[in-house]
């Protein structure tokens, strides 16, 4: 692709080159493996309120604003406070680090400008609620007016991740105020990971409600790329993971995140699917479902190979689904139950067929989404174990020299599970040498830097020489 290019590949690179084991992270190894299974029963409580809970954008109640949140006795301190369970400097954080706070301001920019025209909207950009409900804290209409303080301006403030803070605001500081409490005040649940990543996928996938389409990305706007562990250390976080938050919150590790993210994942996608609205633009189906460089690549360059990560391919000429969570689940799958591994691989394998042509693809979607559900609760609910985290890495590899990623974005959310399985490896205090896997993701991450220029042979000859390492008795204990 000549014009779509830059932006084309510019998102996926600004995340790969952050994908590594960060080893400034402090090593908040022995706890995490003690906290484990902490509060386990707690997480299947409330998985079923998780799943229900309204979205911050949708939910009854009023928003206060930022400026509600940010006195320098609540959450704007410049430095932490000590005593306090929480950082209270999360506003310092956010204004000055976390992109969300600029995500308005960059509707105002030349790019959003162009995209805007190309689309024809009617307002430009920041007046637009196809762009403002993923560039703000937009509450949907349905809900009550925002107070005065709201504005639009400060982008994804507090609320649009906590919720509307009209009914937990007052209580939440009250003495004897409880976490669960406050959830039942309307605060959202984003530390437990089904509804966190409902929440973060709701803008980085799109959903029923807001959608990057196919039309909005050949305007200018970037793919989109996501991965729940990686972008939650990303943002940067501005809460901190110690005992005294393990016991107000539970413990969920790095790779659980991951797991269940992808699971989210691939349910949002089937939800985008079978939307009536969001699944069809005119004769064609809603392009972004599919795996993007099954069409955008030289004709010279002729790539179709018989088999692909789930089996003989439907036939060369076919749009593949992107298929790069599927991948993911199905892997975590075979790790903690292979034979629902092996019904899940059959899954997407029917769905691809019915895509195809052959086979009822509303029912076949729904079953492939009923099985991605499944596997997100039982991940929730303790899934996988640390003893498996190495087998997943060595499993993930393996799957990747048998071919598994022809397709770039398969190849990158491989390449950023490795990141988080590493990185959970060594907070667990289980790496040897974090440095030498560090650098051999590094170069994993080099080939994956144009989506464009990717090239399935040189991905697996990095992920050859990474086996070495992860397989080397040096490596872990
Ligand atoms: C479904 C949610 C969603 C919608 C709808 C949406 N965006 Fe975005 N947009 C995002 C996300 C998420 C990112 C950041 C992606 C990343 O960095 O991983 C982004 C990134 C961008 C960027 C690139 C930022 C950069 O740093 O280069 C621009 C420009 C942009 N959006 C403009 C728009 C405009 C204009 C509209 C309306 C036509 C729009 N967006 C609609 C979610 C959305
Ligand atoms: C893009 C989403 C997002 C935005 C925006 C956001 N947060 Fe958070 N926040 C999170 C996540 C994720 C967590 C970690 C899960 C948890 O502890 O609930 C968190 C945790 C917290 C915690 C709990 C820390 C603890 O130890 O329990 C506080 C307090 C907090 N955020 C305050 C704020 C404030 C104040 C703002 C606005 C200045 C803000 N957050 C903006 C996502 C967000
Ligand atoms: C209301 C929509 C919305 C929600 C909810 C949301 N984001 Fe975002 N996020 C955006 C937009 C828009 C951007 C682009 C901002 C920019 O590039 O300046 C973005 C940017 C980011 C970035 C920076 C990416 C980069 O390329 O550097 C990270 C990391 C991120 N989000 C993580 C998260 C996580 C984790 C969650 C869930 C806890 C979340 N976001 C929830 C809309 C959202
Ligand atoms: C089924 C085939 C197909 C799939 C899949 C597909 N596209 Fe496209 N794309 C097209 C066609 C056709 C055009 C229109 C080309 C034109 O206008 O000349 C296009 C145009 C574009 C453009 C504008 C290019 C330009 O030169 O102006 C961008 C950017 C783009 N697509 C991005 C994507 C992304 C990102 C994905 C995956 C999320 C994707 N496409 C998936 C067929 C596809």
């Amino acid at each position: 692709m000549t014009k779509g290019g830059d932006l084309f590949s510019g998102l996926a690179c600004c995340a790969m080159r952050r994908l590594c084991t960060e080893g400034a992270r402090k090593p908040a190894g022995r706890q995490l493996a003690r906290g484990w299974h902490g509060l386990v029963a707690a997480v299947v409580l409330w998985a079923g309120t998780v799943l229900a809970q309204a979205l911050p954008d949708q939910a009854p109640a009023q928003s206060l604003g930022v400026v509600t949140c940010v006195s320098s006795l609540c959450h704007g301190s410049i430095a932490g406070w000590d005593g306090s369970p929480v950082l209270q400097n999360e506003y310092i954080v956010w204004s000055r680090l976390d992109k969300h706070a600029r995500a308005y301001a960059l509707l105002l920019n030349e790019k959003s400008r162009a995209i805007a025209s190309r689309l024809n909207l009617p307002e430009p950009a920041h007046r637009s609620r196809v762009c403002l409900d993923c560039h703000a804290h937009h509450p949907a209409e349905s809900t009550p007016r925002p107070a005065p303080a709201h504005s639009v301006a400060d982008g994804i403030g507090c609320e649009g991740c906590h919720g509307p803070a009209q009914r937990w605001i007052a209580p939440h500081t009250a003495p004897g105020a409880t976490h669960a409490g406050n959830i039942r005040n309307g605060l959202y649940p984003v530390d437990q990971p089904m509804a966190r990543a409902r929440l973060c996928l709701s803008c980085h996938f799109g959903s029923t409600d807001k959608y990057v389409s196919h039309r909005i990305m050949a305007a200018g706007h970037p793919r989109m790329s996501f991965e729940m562990e990686t972008f939650t250390h990303l943002q940067p976080a501005h809460f901190k993971i110690d005992a005294d938050y393990i016991r107000r919150k539970g413990n969920i590790d790095g790779v659980r995140i991951w797991a269940i993210g992808q699971a989210m994942a691939v349910g949002t996608q089937i939800d985008i699917l079978l939307d009536p609205r969001r699944g069809r633009d005119g004769a064609f189906p809603e392009l972004t479902l599919f795996d993007c460089h099954a069409c955008h690549h030289p004709m010279a360059d002729t790539r179709w190979k018989p088999h692909t990560a789930f089996g003989r391919s439907v036939s060369p000429g076919l749009v593949r689904l992107n298929d790069s969570g599927m991948l993911m689940v199905r892997l975590m799958l075979r790790q903690i139950d292979p034979a629902a591994g092996e019904r899940f691989t059959q899954a997407v394998l029917q769905l691809n067929q019915a895509v195809a042509g052959n086979g009822d693809l509303r029912a076949r979607a729904l079953a492939l989404k009923a099985l991605a559900e499944d596997a997100a609760r039982r991940l929730a609910a303790g899934g996988i174990s640390h003893e498996n985290l190495r087998a997943m890495a060595l499993a993930l590899v393996d799957d990747g020299l048998a071919g598994a990623y022809p397709d770039y974005a398969g190849a990158e959310q491989a390449a950023m599970a490795l990141g988080s399985i590493v990185n959970t490896l060594h907070k667990l205090g289980r790496l040897k040498s974090a440095a030498d896997l560090n650098q051999g993701l590094a170069q994993i991450r080099a080939v994956l830097q144009y989506d464009e220029a990717y090239k399935p042979a040189d991905f697996q000859d990095r992920l050859r020489r990474f086996r070495l390492l992860l397989a080397s008795p040096l490596a872990t204990h």
